[in-house]
């Protein structure tokens, strides 16, 4: 049950929050859930199990909780959902089947690079991000810079494609909690600066370690997250508590 709080942090179910939230509130709407790895995911400062007994009780989990949420965004507002190979196939088909075809944007690559490789297939080193917008014509996109690679543009500023190059978290990473499967602010930040305009308000229902949180309190947009295991609330809420205020 979701306790009553005024921090943007509840401890709760997603859809326990997403039934309390007012109509058409939400600027972006953000999500990280358990990617149904079949494992418990662990960490130095807390673990979280990731198990469902098919794709499709994950599947019709993550519906019900999208279906609550969906009343709570504002026409202009974008939907990105982070998963990975194992079920990003089937969750754009949620998402088509909810939203529509047409509403769809980007398909993303979060490319991290690090991690282990396999002698019997291509080493899977990449996230997916499902963009989907609530109105084709109204979203809010503004396109971000990165860095050229090529010889010709050296030094330059290029739009960014659907392929965003961001380093994962390295264990000596000072922004690192321990927390598992915890993102890095540079790929949050790249999100909600393109996605999200000034001044308005993130959603992140499975916030973990309160990493899109704390991008949005970075970036002067007003955070608001929830996750059911009470280790990352806790941990959230001091992150958030120590990001400077918003102006
Ligand atoms: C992949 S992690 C999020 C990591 C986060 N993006 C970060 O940077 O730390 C998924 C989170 O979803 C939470 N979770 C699982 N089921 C949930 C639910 N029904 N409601 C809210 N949070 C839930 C887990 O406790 C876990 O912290």
């Amino acid at each position: 049950m979701t306790e009553p709080t005024t921090h943007p942090v509840t401890h709760g179910d997603w859809l326990d929050l997403a039934r309390t939230l007012p109509p058409a509130c939400i600027d972006l709407f953000y999500t990280d859930p358990p990617f149904n790895t079949g494992q418990p995911q662990t960490g130095r400062a807390g673990a979280y199990p990731d198990a469902w007994p098919t794709t499709a009780d994950w599947i019709a989990w993550l519906r019900e909780r999208i279906i609550a949420t969906l009343p709570a965004l504002k026409p202009t507002a974008s939907i990105l959902l982070h998963i990975d190979w194992r079920t990003s196939h089937h969750a754009r088909l949620l998402l088509d089947d909810l939203l529509g075809p047409d509403r769809f944007v980007n398909h993303l690559i979060w490319s991290y690079g690090l991690g282990g490789s396999s002698p019997r297939r291509f080493a899977r080193k990449h996230d997916d991000i499902l963009f989907y917008c609530l109105e084709p014509d109204r979203y809010y996109f503004k396109p971000p810079k990165v860095p050229a690679t090529s010889r010709r543009m050296r030094g330059q500023l290029k739009k960014a494609t659907d392929v965003l190059d961001i380093p994962t978290l390295n264990n000596m990473a000072a922004e690192r909690t321990g927390y598992p499967t915890q993102k890095p602010l540079a790929l949050l930040e790249l999100l909600i600066n393109a996605c999200c305009p000034p001044g308005g308000t993130v959603l992140d229902p499975c916030c973990g370690s309160g990493t899109t949180l704390v991008a949005a309190r970075r970036l002067a947009r007003t955070p608001i997250g929830a996750d059911i295991n009470p280790d990352a609330v806790a941990i959230s809420r001091a992150r958030l508590d120590a990001a400077p205020p918003t102006p």
